[in-house]
């Protein structure tokens, strides 16, 4: 025990040889935890369910990012009791494996919006964002009534899905360029779904903030909204096989 010590002296008084053991320390530290990433095909595996975003529900998602909705909402449940009780099932990684930039988050002054798709009806969120207080009184969350008022000026979504496609999003050149229709198509219960359908199995399609002939930016931000949380379906057996080998069982 004495020598033990004693030899840490030196260590500790040693500058150069605290820097090379330290440096050493480090190395094989880096190594165990970065090596591993080289030999495994994937850091995230791929669920069942999960598709890129349309561009109407990408185009939200650039408002729910503009607008800063991320400095009060995080977008992760993490896999406490508390958590799940509250917000449903703790958040998978493949579920935000199409999100650049992700919105995990780090402050929570609202609540956690992961799954927040279909928990409200469209009626709710216009109603919220309108005027949050009308809903829940001691709501502190900021208006958002302009962007019902304001048309949407998405830009050309086919540069923003090639960008995302570029980053490693899996959208087909035949999505990509229809990305403009498919949008105005998203919104407009009467139009024709066929292609928007094909390029994302399981999408709605409908007037979301209740005036079905304006295209307002409330009806992108809604569409993102409400499909939040709920491409994987975490109760099916693929899912639950897929969690199983995650949690190491
Ligand atoms: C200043 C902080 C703040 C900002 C910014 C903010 N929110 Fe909220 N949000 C809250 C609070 C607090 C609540 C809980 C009370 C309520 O429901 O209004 C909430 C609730 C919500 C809910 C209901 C969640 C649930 O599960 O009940 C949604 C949806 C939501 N916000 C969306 C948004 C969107 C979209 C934006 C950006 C356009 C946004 N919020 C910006 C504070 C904020």
């Amino acid at each position: 025990m004495a020598t033990f010590m004693e030899r840490h002296r030196k260590l500790e008084r040693n500058v150069t040889l605290l820097a090379v053991l330290a440096f050493a320390a480090v190395t094989v530290g880096g190594i165990v935890e970065i090596a591993p990433l080289f030999w495994i095909d994937n850091t995230i595996e791929k669920v069942e369910g999960m598709r890129p975003y349309t561009p109407l529900e990408q185009a939200g998602r650039d408002i729910f990012v503009r607008e800063g909705c991320y400095t009060c909402h995080s977008q992760m449940i993490r896999p406490f009791r508390d958590e799940v009780e509250r917000y449903g099932h703790y958040s998978l990684a493949a579920e935000s494996m199409y999100d650049h930039p992700f919105q995990w988050g780090s402050k929570r002054t609202g609540p956690d919006l992961a799954r927040v798709g279909a928990k409200y009806s469209d009626e709710w969120h216009v109603q919220h964002l309108s005027d949050p207080r009308s809903v829940v009184q001691e709501s502190i969350m900021p208006r958002y009534l302009f962007l019902k008022q304001q048309a949407l000026d998405q830009g050309d979504m086919r540069a923003a899905l090639q960008t995302l496609e570029r980053v490693g999003v899996p959208y087909s050149m035949d999505a990509i360029a229809g990305a403009n229709e498919d949008l105005k198509a998203q919104a407009d219960p009467d139009a024709d779904h066929t292609a928007l359908f094909k390029h994302y199995p399981g999408a709605a399609a409908r007037d979301f903030d209740g005036d079905p002939k304006r295209l307002s930016e409330m009806d992108a931000l809604i569409a993102y909204l409400q499909v939040l949380g709920t491409m994987v379906d975490v109760n099916a057996p693929a899912a639950q096989e897929h969690l199983a080998k995650e949690q190491g069982r």
